[in-house]
């Protein structure tokens, strides 16, 4: 490097000093975050020498040589006592190489590596980081979705009103609203369950790019690693960050949801809407205004959804056109991926918090029904009567305008003045004009009634079964 690096009488030398420029050092190196990976990066290396002692690589003493030193590298990074040497501890896989060399020697930890290259090593490493948290992660959406569905059973009797483009349009069940939500994180349930699958194959004996030279038995080192299966092409197993672009285009749509499901409550928790209020352990006061009591949490749920999606997108842009196998680009996953993880867990579980702490209005929820959100209801009452849907939703819009006219809720309005509507119109009209009967009226599969919504529940529940 000495003899390459430009001298100090040259114009742009000042800055090099026969070594790495400094801050290239700090530019390259990712120990600072991919020390995460710690205890994957550990028992892969053990696994790793296991299967080389079978190939008599390693002697059986050198083996255990290699594990108890690495149970000593692991305590340190457990207890915080390992010291990160800087500018040459470059990565978690070097760190922890050199430091189990002090421990039990160069000359057996030097074995260590035969055949491996960081680039097989760093892969298995965050898919085995990564599958973990996925794992966690599907555990919140499970306790999530469990709350959802016991709220949605408890409250099924608080009516409210349903809206398309933010109009009052039809009334509802409150548990309907939840269950519309609890819907699509189900589904996300099920894609997660997917992505773990694919996320938990073994690139481990990869190598650099072209396989391993001694015919390690990576069947075996997968399996003592957890993996489901390999993945069978070398130069793949090192290129390959699908598996986490996957997760972090799972966590953009969830996130998605989220963000809708946040700005929902966001809405309903304002003072003119009222229908829920959130409970002090996940809102803020204002600093000036002591009358304010604000949504920070559902406001932080969907601000973080545009960061989950920003580091998806990034890593898109970062992987989309570097040349086949290893790239130092690749690097640059690491920390979108454990961003995005961190934030998706965090979310989900603040998310359990707010529904499982907030309170509904039933009547502020009631108060906010208005007889024009019946106007279906009456028209779908004449097409009880055998008239045409398309003449029953004119002479229903006739009725919505003369309420407007006159200054009289639908519900109000005289039997004769209905019938002067129209003369199909019978006295059994007056139960049309009923909240309750209007949602249990929806009793396909699907809809707002009573046994639609309990249909849900149980459907909801067979989806965490994993059914
Ligand atoms: N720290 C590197 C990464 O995260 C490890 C792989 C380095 N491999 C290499 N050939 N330089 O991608």
């Amino acid at each position: 490097m000495a003899s390459s690096a430009p001298s100090k009488t040259m114009l742009w030398g000042g800055r090099f000093t026969g070594g790495l420029d400094p801050l290239m050092v700090a530019y390259n190196e990712s120990i600072y975050y991919d020390r995460a990976f710690y205890a994957q990066d550990i028992a892969g290396s053990i696994a790793y020498a296991r299967a080389n002692t079978k190939l008599g690589i390693l002697t059986e003493d050198e083996f255990q040589a290699i594990c108890k030193g690495f149970e000593q590298v692991k305590e340190e990074w457990a207890s915080g006592q390992f010291e990160i040497k800087s500018g040459i501890d470059e990565d978690i896989h070097t760190a922890n190489e050199r430091r189990l060399g002090e421990i039990i020697g160069t000359g057996i930890a030097g074995k260590l590596h035969t055949g491996r290259s960081r680039n097989d090593q760093v892969a298995t490493d965050i898919r085995m980081w990564l599958r973990e948290e996925l794992r966690k992660i599907e555990a919140f959406l499970v306790d999530f979705l469990k709350v959802i569905a016991a709220r949605a059973d408890k409250e099924i009797d608080a009516v409210m009103p349903g809206y398309t483009h933010l109009q009052k349009a039809q009334p509802i069940r409150w548990s309907h609203w939840m269950l519309s939500y609890g819907q699509q994180f189900a589904l996300d349930l099920q894609r997660l369950r997917e992505v773990i699958k694919r996320v938990n194959r073994c690139p481990l004996g990869c190598g650099a790019l072209a396989g391993n030279p001694f015919g390690i038995d990576r069947e075996a080192v997968a399996k003592e690693l957890g993996f489901e299966d390999l993945i069978y092409n070398s130069m793949q197993g090192v290129a390959d960050r699908d598996f986490a672009l996957e997760t972090m285009q799972w966590g953009s749509m969830l996130m998605n949801h989220m963000s809708r499901w946040a700005e929902d409550l966001i809405i309903y928790s304002s003072g003119e809407f009222g229908f829920v209020r959130l409970a002090d352990a996940y809102s803020t006061g204002s600093s000036l205004m002591p009358q304010k009591k604000n949504p920070d949490s559902l406001e932080l749920l969907r601000g973080k959804a545009g960061r989950a999606f920003g580091q998806m997108a990034g890593l898109t842009m970062t992987i989309k056109g570097i040349p086949s196998t290893y790239n130092k680009d690749l690097q640059e996953s690491v920390e979108p991926l454990l961003d995005h993880v961190k934030t998706v867990g965090d979310s989900i579980q603040i998310a359990t918090g707010v529904i499982s702490t907030l309170d509904i209005s039933r009547d502020k929820m009631r108060a906010a029904l208005t007889p024009d959100m019946l106007a279906t209801d009456l028209a779908d009452y004449l097409v009880r009567k055998g008239v045409p849907f398309r003449e029953t939703h004119h002479i229903s819009g006739r009725v919505v305008a003369l309420a407007e006219k006159s200054g009289t809720p639908m519900d109000k309005l005289s039997f004769e003045q209905l019938q002067g509507i129209d003369a199909r119109f019978e006295p059994d009209i007056v139960e049309s004009f009923d909240y309750e009967k209007s949602v249990e009226m929806r009793s396909a599969i699907g809809g707002t009634s009573r046994s639609a919504v309990e249909q849900q529940i149980a459907v909801m529940k067979q989806m965490l079964e994993g059914q």
